[in-house]
C-alpha cells in the first residue's frame, strides 16, 4: 500500500500559548531524533523520523501493528543492536550527545535509558533480589542499608510497596500479572535511569491495574522523560502531553495530545485515531 508522505509538524514551531500547552512546548529537548532510518537486513522498517521528544513530560507512540513504534522505541536505548543485521542511519541525540558514536558505553546508555516491556518479566528470583540485581551489578549501593533503602523506594515509585512488603522474600513469579508489572517498572526504577521507554505497559492488565500504571505513569513524569507505547487511544489521550503517530514506518504527525485528538493536521491521523482506518 502507498501513501503519500505527509509532513511532519513539529512542536517547536507552534506558538506557546498561555496555560499548560505553553508548559509542554517550552520543555527542555531530552532526545532529539534527526532523519532516522532503520533496516532489518534490507528491509526498511523506519523512514526518516525526526522528533524532539521533550523532558519531564510524557510522550505516547501510536498507530497501527506493525509501523514501527517499537523498532523506534528500542532504538532510542540502542536495544535492537541485539539483532543481527540491523542497522541505523541519522542521528539520535540525548541530551545533546550522539548515542550512535563510536566508543558510546551501551551499558551505561541503558542504565540512563530504562525500559519495560509489553509482557512482564521478572526474573525467577524473590520480590527483593528482581529490584536489587540493577543496584549490585551497577555497585549503586554501597552497603546492606543502602540497598535495602533503595529496593524499597523503588517498590514505593512504582506504587506496589504495601502490597509486597510482608513477602520480600517470596518469588516474583508468585505475583498478579499488574503485580509483576509494577515490580518490572521498580526494577527499571531502582538504577535512577533518566527516561523510561515503555512498549504497551498495560496491554495485558485488567482495569483496575491499567489505572494503577496510568496514575503511576503521571507520578513518574515530575522525576523522568516517559516514552509510551500503545494501542488504547483513550490511554494515551488520558497520560500523554505529547503524541506521535506513526503509519508504516514513518512519523506522520507528532503534536499536543489534546491536538492530536481533537484536531490533527492530518486526514490520515484523524481517520486512524476516530476508527477510521488502522
Ligand atoms: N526482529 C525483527 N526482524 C525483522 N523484522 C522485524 C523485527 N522486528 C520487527 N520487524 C518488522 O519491522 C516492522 C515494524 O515492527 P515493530 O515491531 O516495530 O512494529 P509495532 O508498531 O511495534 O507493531 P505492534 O503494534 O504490532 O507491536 C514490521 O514490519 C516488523 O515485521
Ligand atoms: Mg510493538
Amino acid at each position: 500500500m502507498s501513501v503519500a508522505t505527509p509532513s511532519v509538524r513539529s512542536l517547536s514551531g507552534l506558538v506557546a500559548r498561555p496555560g499548560t500547552a505553553s508548559t509542554a512546548v517550552s520543555a527542555p529537548v531530552k532526545i532529539d531524533v534527526d532523519r532516522m532510518n532503520f533496516y532489518y537486513g534490507a528491509k526498511r522498517a523506519l523512514d526518516g523520523i525526526s522528533i524532539q521528544i521533550r523532558a519531564n513530560l510524557v510522550t505516547a507512540f501510536i498507530g497501527p501493528s506493525g509501523c514501527g513504534k517499537s523498532t523506534f522505541l528500542r532504538s532510542l536505548n540502542r536495544m535492537n543492536d541485539i539483532i543481527p543485521g540491523t542497522r541505523v542511519e541519522g542521528t539520535v541525540l540525548i541530551d545533546g550527545q550522539d548515542i550512535y558514536t563510536p566508543g558510546v558505553d551501551v551499558v551505561e546508555l541503558r542504565r540512563r535509558v530504562g525500559m519495560v516491556f509489553q509482557k512482564s518479566n521478572p526474573f525467577p528470583k524473590s520480590i527483593f533480589e528482581n529490584v536489587a540485581y540493577g543496584l549490585r551489578i551497577n555497585n549503586m549501593a554501597r552497603s546492606k542499608a543502602e540497598l535495602n533503602d533503595r529496593v524499597e523506594e523503588s517498590l514505593r515509585q512504582a506504587a506496589i510497596f504495601d502490597e509486597v512488603k510482608d513477602r520480600l522474600h517470596e518469588s516474583a513469579l508468585a505475583l498478579s500479572g499488574g503485580q509483576q508489572q509494577r515490580l518490572c517498572i521498580a526494577r527499571a526504577l531502582a538504577i535512577r535511569p533518566e527516561i523510561l521507554l515503555m512498549d504497551e505497559p498495560a496491554s495485558a492488565l485488567d482495569p483496575i491495574a491499567t489505572q494503577r500504571i496510568e496514575e503511576l505513569i503521571y507520578d513518574l513524569k515530575k522525576t523522568y522523560t516517559i516514552v509510551i507505547v500503545t494501542h488504547n487511544m483513550q490511554q494515551a489521550a488520558r497520560v500523554s502531553d505529547h503524541t506521535a503517530f506513526f503509519w508504516l514506518g514513518r512519523l506522520v504527525e507528532y503534536d499536543r495530545t489534546d491536538r492530536i485528538f481533537t484536531a490533527p493536521a492530518e486526514k490520515l491521523t484523524e481517520d486512524y485515531v476516530t476508527g477510521r482506518c488502522g
